[in-house]
């Protein structure tokens, strides 16, 4: 069980045919949330924070706090860096022990993005950990910094991406977008088609939160493997620390457990979706 590499779970979702929920997390009651969620569902899950994330949940503090966790669950667990933008924070989470990182290099051409990645790729393979990269552009942002065109990935730019870099997931924008959803997602599942011919590599749906359930099965029917989830997650948090703060008897340590079962509500709802439950070996 605990620590393992992602393309490992990703390998057996795809003989199986389910999706794997790569959950955001950005404090220690979070992670327990997850794993709590994911014990006892006996799911699967992957523990990830995205680069612009790490000013709140520091890399050297919360990296190790992160592989903790992973270690002593009793499901395979795998520890991710999300939206990688630079090399020395990439090699900073391998060198931590994270079993994966995603180099995003998808604002660039094609061409840039694929140099950029075969040299995340090198640098892994040292640390035996895994790569994601993406292809395309997704709308909205991580932190909900900046409002990004959305730019649907080239089935043929995918294929490239994987023959000159054999990495282990790429990440598809097919209409799917970080951060909440300004009118409903229209997900376009003929690229997701095109991309899944060309390619044997496990795909990644970013932007989960606010995708329907019938999209999500959809998506995984057609090979999405992986599937990023963290506004819900966090939406779930902060509801449960205000309905915490509505209550008459305040102390500390009850707010900490609102904000576990913030997370946990969330993330088993999705595991259930993503049809990983029982899925732990
Ligand atoms: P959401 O915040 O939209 O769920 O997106 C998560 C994500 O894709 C992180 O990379």
């Amino acid at each position: 069980m605990s620590l393992i590499n992602m393309s490992a779970l990703l390998k057996e979702a795809e003989a199986d045919n389910y999706g794997v929920g790569a959950f955001s997390v950005a404090n220690m009651e979070m992670v327990m949330g997850v794993i709590k969620a994911a014990e006892e569902l006996k799911s699967p899950i992957i523990l990830q924070v995205a680069q612009v994330r790490l000013p709140f949940s520091p890399l050297s503090i919360f990296g190790p706090l992160m592989l903790a966790a992973a270690k002593e669950a009793t499901v395979p667990v795998a520890v991710h860096l999300d939206h990688g933008l630079d090399i020395n924070t990439i090699k900073h989470a391998l060198d931590l022990g994270f079993s994966s990182v995603m180099i995003d290099a998808s604002q660039l051409p094609i061409e840039e993005n694929i140099k950029i990645v075969k040299k995340v790729k090198d640098l892994a393979g040292s640390y035996e950990a895994d790569v994601e990269a993406e292809v395309g552009q997704l709308a909205g942002s991580e932190d909900d910094s900046a409002d990004h065109e959305m730019l649907y990935s080239r089935p043929e730019e995918v294929q490239k991406l994987y023959e000159e870099t054999k990495l282990e997931a790429i990440a598809l924008s097919i209409g799917n977008a970080h951060g909440l959803y300004k009118r409903e997602p229209r997900l376009n599942f003929e690229i997701l088609a095109r991309a899944r011919e060309r390619v044997p590599v496990p795909l990644v749906l970013h932007g989960g939160s606010g995708i329907s359930d019938e999209d999500f099965r959809r998506c995984i029917a057609g090979g999405i493997r992986k599937i990023n989830v963290a506004t819900d997650t966090f939406l779930s948090v902060e509801r449960l620390v205000r309905e915490y703060c509505k209550e008459e008897r305040k102390d500390y340590f009850r707010m900490s457990a609102a904000m576990v079962q913030g997370a946990y509500e969330s993330i088993k709802r999705h595991i259930l979706i993503f049809q990983s439950d029982g899925k732990a070996k």
